[in-house]
């Protein structure tokens, strides 16, 4: 429904109906949370057989015994593995822990307390900046609060960030040190950086000489469609190698509290950060990365493996999509992206009615991620972006918080369109 071709009478009505559709589906005491995105049961039980692929002998073929200390960036049959996935070189690839949300926590900290490959450390400077695309992903942004690392919000399309704003911020401000970017199946929007916004963000000049993109390359073979889009490798184009550090993690390839992150950078990023991490630890879980390499094996194997996620996620993206297309294909207040793959989608309200949108879902038993979390600060000044995390819920409780979220959408514009501003409570 077009709200821009109904008269007042018309909007009141339609407003009413849909309260009055509300009221029912309060009774059905919905309890869902899709306020984050984590794989099923279902998706983790296909990497059961990894935990018991270690029998007896943990000898690697170069005669590592992996259950003792050492070899503190990762064994090597794993970085094979991860070159593969990544077309890499082996020696660009540094292993880490469980959680590659930890591994850039370790590598900001690194940059704050040492600086970047011999730069004057974060935090002796006057004031750092960082660039966020937005809608970005939260704990990215809560990162940089924590270090009290000022950041300023470029907007995204579906190409990535606005290239424009990027380059003419970085060529000109020499605090701006770092960015944040998801560049494929982003956080939250789904979105795929396009081939020319990779090549701007290689290319362009930036003021700051330690200037280092975060390319979290998270969801890197999570395509759920065969005409996913794919992503231009940034080290394939042997311009500006030091400017990225990628990180990679297996969370939702194997298991999220068993996983394996890496870090690829350069051999000069490389270099540096092997420093800092001989303190730091003796080795992470070598058991792991060796069940892991045995497991994965290479990226063929992991792109059969994740079609297997694929049968799970589709059905689901599906489900999204046709509904969010039945309910609003016409209703020029309510967008949302089409991603091919990950875990996330945005929906985009109308302005000012994501923040009742999301409280309407709550008292209706649907649980989002909070208002203003695509945002630095939870500042959405537009209070009009949504994240939407359907992976966790079976498809019929995916259907039961749709109508919950189309639903509470129609009341938050009705509302605002009615009285012309504030929201009232249902
Ligand atoms: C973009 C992005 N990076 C990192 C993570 C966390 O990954 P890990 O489990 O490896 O810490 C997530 C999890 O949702 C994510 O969406």
């Amino acid at each position: 429904m077009n709200y821009n071709q109904l008269s007042k009478k018309q909007l009141d009505q339609a407003l009413s109906a849909a309260r009055k559709k509300y009221n029912a589906l309060l009774k059905e005491k919905l309890n869902l949370d899709l306020s984050r995105g984590k794989p099923t049961s279902e998706m983790l039980d296909l990497s059961m057989p990894m935990l018991d692929i270690l029998t007896g002998d943990f000898t690697s073929p170069k005669g590592y015994d992996y259950r003792n200390y050492g070899i503190p960036d990762g064994i090597p049959e794993l970085k094979e593995v991860i070159a593969d996935v990544l077309d890499v070189e082996p020696d660009n690839v540094m292993v880490g822990g469980t959680s590659s949300l930890n591994l850039i926590y370790d590598v900001v900290t690194r940059a704050y307390c040492f600086g970047v490959c011999g730069a004057t450390p974060w935090c002796k400077l006057p004031k750092v900046r960082f660039i966020c695309p937005v809608p970005g992903y939260d704990r990215h942004f809560a990162i940089l609060e924590q270090f009290g690392i000022e950041m300023i919000a470029v907007p995204m399309d579906d190409n990535g960030p606005d290239m424009d704003m990027v380059e003419d911020l970085v060529a000109n401000d020499q605090s701006i040190k770092g960015m944040f970017c998801v560049p494929r199946f982003s956080n939250p929007s789904g979105i795929v950086y396009s081939d020319s916004v990779v090549d701007r963000l290689i290319n362009m000049k930036t003021l700051a000489t330690d200037f280092r993109i975060f390319w979290d390359n998270a969801y890197c073979v999570h395509s759920w469609y065969p005409d996913a889009p794919k992503l231009k490798n940034v080290f394939k184009q042997n311009v500006n190698l030091d400017r990225f550090y990628m990180f990679f993690s297996t969370s939702k390839i194997t298991f999220c509290s068993g996983g394996i992150s890496a870090l690829i950078a350069s051999d000069k990023n490389l270099q540096s950060q092997r420093k800092l991490l001989g303190i730091q630890t003796i080795n992470y879980d070598k058991l792991s990365q060796y069940a892991h390499a045995m497991f994965l094996r290479n990226a063929d194997n992991v792109k059969a493996h994740m079609a297997k996620h694929a049968e799970f996620m589709r059905p689901k993206f599906d489900l999204v999509l046709s509904t969010l297309k039945k309910r609003f294909e016409d209703n020029p207040d309510v967008k949302w992206t089409q991603p091919k793959g990950g875990y996330f989608f945005t929906v985009t309200t109308a302005p000012h009615c994501a923040r009742r949108t999301i409280e309407l879902c709550r008292k209706a038993g649907l649980k989002l991620t909070d208002a203003g979390c695509t945002h630095p600060l939870h500042q959405d000044d537009m209070d009009s972006s949504i994240r939407l995390a359907p992976s966790f819920a079976s498809l019929e409780e995916l259907e039961e918080g749709l109508e919950v979220l189309c639903c509470s959408l129609e009341i938050a514009t009705l509302e605002r369109r009615c009285s012309g501003e504030k929201n009232s409570n249902v």
